[in-house]
């Protein structure tokens, strides 16, 4: 029965793996049916076999967007959580267990740089000629002004899918933030490297007045199909051609499946290429006594490991590629979300604010649509 009393932190960051595991258990089972955890591939092992579903971040939103429980747990990062409140009913709230859970690319591109860098470039091209789409790793405002521009939001799964929609419409696209996400989905679809620029966002402003704008000139902005914001994945960009070469040469007839995050001279040396969700099937489509090196978050390949014992399963960097941020979401703070929420007190609600939802339901919706 809640009773609106609030547990704090502290308490629960003591406690012993054992008791966490049963008390939120018992949380769980308390709140029953109103209640749904999602749990993103890259999450640490003791928190991910207490979600409900797993997926990567297309196969979340869609779970989200079906959902009609009430309190929706969101372990993932920020930008997850806040995607879940966008497209879900008023009725429904969402929790990230971990405020602090963000997403450093994410926090590569903001509104107001976006908003210059767009001004510049439809100045040169027309607002007609070109749409914005953001990888679903941005911020909601982000994907709130894709919304509004009449573009949308893509995820590593659906990125291709996006940006052949939206170049048929406009035949040029301005892609925030993943810089390697745009630019290995947009090689895959057979466009020329000559036809794919970056804007580099700490190029000082210029735009209209002449000066530089992201590092590139009047021509080369007009003749680019595809524009990229420089933002990367500073987990991902820790796997190297060097890693590839050194597996292909000490385990001829190795498989290399690597992240979309990845850059591209990675992906190139690597055989298959695709989302968490898509690296998963493989493996698990894959017969017994295969070899596989992955490159993408650390978390996932060991599960992978685990879970597939006959085959012989390598994290491609020597490096422990951690996304730090993902890993913020423990036992601990689970606990502490659910007991809470058992009382009848939200904590860390994750609130978009409405004119914001509105427009980002625009861009999400397209994509979910697509
Ligand atoms: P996926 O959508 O492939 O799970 O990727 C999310 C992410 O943040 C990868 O770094
Ligand atoms: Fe963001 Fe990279 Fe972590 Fe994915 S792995 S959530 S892109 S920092």
């Amino acid at each position: 029965m809640a009773t609106n009393k609030s547990h704090l932190l502290e308490d629960y960051l003591d406690l012993s793996a054992d008791d966490l595991d049963k008390r939120i258990i018992i949380a769980k089972e308390t709140m029953g049916r109103r209640l749904l955890i999602l749990g993103h591939h890259y999450q640490q092992d003791d928190v991910i076999k207490f979600a409900d579903f797993r997926g990567d971040s297309l196969k979340l939103s869609q779970e989200a967007a079906k959902s009609d429980r009430e309190f929706i747990v969101f372990c993932g990062v920020h930008f997850m959580a806040e995607t879940a409140d966008i497209i879900t009913g008023e009725h429904q709230k969402v929790i990230l267990p971990d405020i602090t859970a963000g997403c450093s690319m994410a926090d590569m591109a903001n509104l107001y740089k976006v908003e210059n860098a767009w001004k510049d470039i439809t100045h040169i091209v027309g607002e007609h000629n070109i749409l914005p789409v953001t990888y679903i790793n941005s911020s909601a405002d982000l994907k709130a002004f894709c919304g509004r521009k009449g573009g949308s939001v893509c995820t590593s799964s659906s990125a291709e899918r996006i940006i052949r929609w939206a170049l048929g419409e406009h035949g040029k696209i301005f892609f925030f933030p993943d810089e390697h996400l745009g630019r290995n989905s947009a090689v895959k679809m057979g466009i020329p490297e000559e036809e794919i620029i970056v804007w580099r966002r700490d190029e000082p402003m210029g735009g209209p007045m002449g000066g530089p704008m992201g590092g590139n000139d009047k021509e080369k902005i007009k003749k680019a199909r595809i524009i990229l914001w420089d933002g990367f994945c500073s987990v991902h960009m820790l796997f190297l051609p060097k890693h590839v070469e050194y597996f292909r040469e000490r385990y001829p007839g190795i498989n290399v499946i690597v992240h979309p995050e990845c850059r591209r001279e990675v992906v190139e040396l690597s055989d298959l290429c695709g989302s968490t969700e898509y690296i998963i099937n493989r493996i698990k489509e894959s017969p017994a006594g295969t070899a596989w090196a992955i490159g993408t978050e650390i978390n996932l390949v060991n599960r992978l490991r685990k879970e597939q014992p006959d085959k012989t399963i390598f994290f491609l960097s020597p490096t422990v590629c951690l996304c730090s941020t993902m890993y913020r979401i423990d036992p601990q703070h689970l606990c502490w979300a659910l007991e809470n929420l058992v009382e009848g007190t939200v904590v860390n609600q994750i609130i978009v604010p409405e004119e914001e939802k509105r427009w980002a339901r625009v861009a999400l919706e397209r994509m979910l649509a697509l």
